[in-house]
């Protein structure tokens, strides 16, 4: 493992998966390029290629130290064999996080640049053979279990503040910049995804008023509304709808949503993640210039991310109503809903 160079700025991310890393020789003057896995987790991804061995596509990438933290062992010593420094950390764990905080700063000497709140989505049961281990959140709000809920919000939400509060130390000593990756999902409708929307929303109104409580410190916040992006997310174990949900009617629905972030305008997620660190990377501008010409305080990017900004800007009726087609709402109400003779009845 290297650490970073004299001067070097050092990003933490969270939540790595696999990057199933292989390494293509270009020339013999230049460094491998180094292609990760296109389902390796969509954030993570980027910033694994950074360090002086690799050159990625984009050469403002380089120069970024990254400390990569994962809770698999396997995971990190794939990551540190590409020259990263690695940590575990399971960001539910309070202690997991202190003692990720001690590792860092003997890594970084205590500065921070760049925080990337990525983990996100899976409540896993270790005891599980791997098929099981993560199964997004996307059930029907009436079939969901509490404790479940309980177990996304720690890991969507909960787990950013922890991070947020253990590593303002080393944020404010850089003066750096927080990565909060929230979802297009935070402002829509999503179907059969109520909990998940939930939580990103959560994510995003907490940046939200982050950002202007760490402003005096010199520290900034970026919150991602990310978009349809090719991840693990949607190949991991999934859920399965209950025997006597109200939705059985429409569970070939429930199925189709099942992997709609990765069967609709889904971007590559080498595409995603070399936008996102470009953008972080843009000089600083006053906030009514930023979203054109500086590093921008929300980033919209990724598959139907340009839809739903401009629902969005339009509001939040226009959202909705194209929400309703785009989850075959008219195909659900004919099946479940009260069609016309129903209510001819009445
Ligand atoms: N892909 C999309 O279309 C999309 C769209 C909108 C937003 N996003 C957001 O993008 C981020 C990355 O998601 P992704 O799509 O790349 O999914 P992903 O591949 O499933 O990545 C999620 C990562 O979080 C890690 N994680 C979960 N719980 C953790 C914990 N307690 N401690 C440490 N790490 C933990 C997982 O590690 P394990 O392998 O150990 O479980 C996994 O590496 C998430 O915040 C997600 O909400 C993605």
């Amino acid at each position: 493992m290297t650490g970073p160079k004299p001067g070097q700025k050092t990003v933490l991310v969270t939540g790595y998966d696999d990057v199933h890393v292989t390494q293509h020789i270009n020339h013999a003057d230049t460094p491998p390029i180094v292609a990760v896995h296109p389902e390796a987790s969509a954030i993570a991804y980027v910033l694994s290629i950074t360090d002086k061995k690799c050159r990625l596509i984009d050469d403002h990438v380089l120069g970024l130290h990254v400390i990569a933290t994962a809770r698999r062992p396997e995971v990190l010593a794939e990551l540190a064999e590409l020259g990263m420094s690695t940590v575990a950390l399971d960001v539910t764990d309070a202690e997991s996080i202190k003692k990720c905080h001690d590792e860092v700063a003997k890594i970084n000497g205590g500065k921070l640049d760049i925080l990337v709140n990525n983990a996100a989505l899976y409540e896993v049961d270790d005891a599980q053979p791997k098929s099981d281990r993560g199964r997004t959140h996307t059930h029907p709000a009436l079939d969901i279990s509490l404790p479940d809920v309980r177990a996304t919000f720690e890991t969507n939400v909960f787990s950013i503040m922890a991070m947020v509060q253990a590593f303002i130390d080393q944020l404010i000593a850089a003066r750096g910049l927080i990565i909060n990756i929230s979802s297009l999902s935070s402002i829509t409708p999503y179907l059969f995804g109520s909990v998940y929307c939930a939580s990103k929303a959560a994510v995003s109104a907490y940046s939200r008023t982050l950002r202007l409580e760490l402003a005096p410190f010199g520290v900034r916040v970026m919150v991602s509304m990310t978009g349809a992006v090719k991840s693990n997310t949607a190949s991991q174990g999934h859920r399965i709808l209950p025997e006597n949900s109200l939705y059985q009617r429409v569970k070939h629905i429930f199925e189709w949503r099942l992997v709609f972030s990765q069967n609709n305008s889904t971007m590559d997620t080498a595409t995603f993640s070399k936008r996102l660190v470009a953008d972080s990377l843009r000089s600083e501008r006053p906030a009514w210039l930023r979203s054109l010409f500086g590093r921008p305080d929300w980033f919209w990017y990724g598959g139907l991310a340009r839809l739903a900004w401009y629902g969005h800007c339009l509001g939040e009726g226009v959202v909705d109503s194209v929400s309703w087609n785009k989850f075959r709402m008219p195909e659900i109400m004919k099946l479940i809903g009260e069609g016309p003779a129903q209510k001819k009845q009445k």
